[in-house]
């Protein structure tokens, strides 16, 4: 006997995706399956870990714990959502780099939407604030320093430029901006 499909509609990242699902898929494996949204891992399947964390409606959840067909409707953010259109990272996916929080990087795109979301609802955090913000992300590797660095550096970024830490960067454009296009003038 097939599994009966249901229709589930989103939008990820910007896109309009719509695909039949069986009622009990993931939706850690609806993004990684049937969207081909790789970037979103999967460690525990338990909601321990927080590698598949993803942004629903501006919201971290663990995708893992998250039946597609209760996000029909819904906007999701991915990690391949959040650097800008000619590869520009985000600030928070640029600070992760500078700050050194990441080493095997398995953790870090559930690491970086918590951030996103974190960010997006504590804009100035201390240190202190950061660790409790970003406790429920395990990372096996780094010590955490360099992440609670980089969420820190991100948040000082973020303030500066306004953008909210959820959407897509946007590179900024005219004069005192950087190329970035790699084109020689
Ligand atoms: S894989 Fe979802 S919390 Fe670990
Ligand atoms: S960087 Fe390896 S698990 Fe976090």
């Amino acid at each position: 006997m097939t599994d009966q499909l249901h229709e589930v509609a989103v939008t990820v990242n910007g896109v309009h995706r719509s695909v039949p699902v069986p009622a009990r898929r993931l939706l850690s494996d609806f993004l990684r399956h049937d969207l081909r949204l790789t970037g979103t891992h999967v460690g525990c399947e338990h909601g321990v870990c927080g590698a598949c964390t993803v942004l629903l409606d501006g919201q971290p959840v663990r995708s893992c714990l998250t039946l597609a067909v209760a996000v029909d409707g819904a906007t999701l953010t991915t990690v391949e959502g959040l650097a800008a259109e000619d590869g520009t990272l985000h600030p928070v996916q640029q600070a992760f780099r500078d700050c050194h929080g990441l080493q095997c990087g398995f953790c870090t795109p559930g690491m970086v939407m918590s951030a996103c979301g974190f960010l997006a609802d504590d804009p100035d955090p201390d240190p202190d604030e950061v660790r409790e913000g970003m406790a429920g992300n395990l990372c096996r590797c780094t010590g955490y320093a360099g992440i609670v660095d980089a969420v820190g550096q991100a948040a000082g970024a973020l303030r500066d430029s306004g953008a909210d830490p959820r959407a897509r960067h946007v590179v900024p454009s005219g004069p005192g901006h950087a190329d970035t296009t790699g084109e020689r003038p």
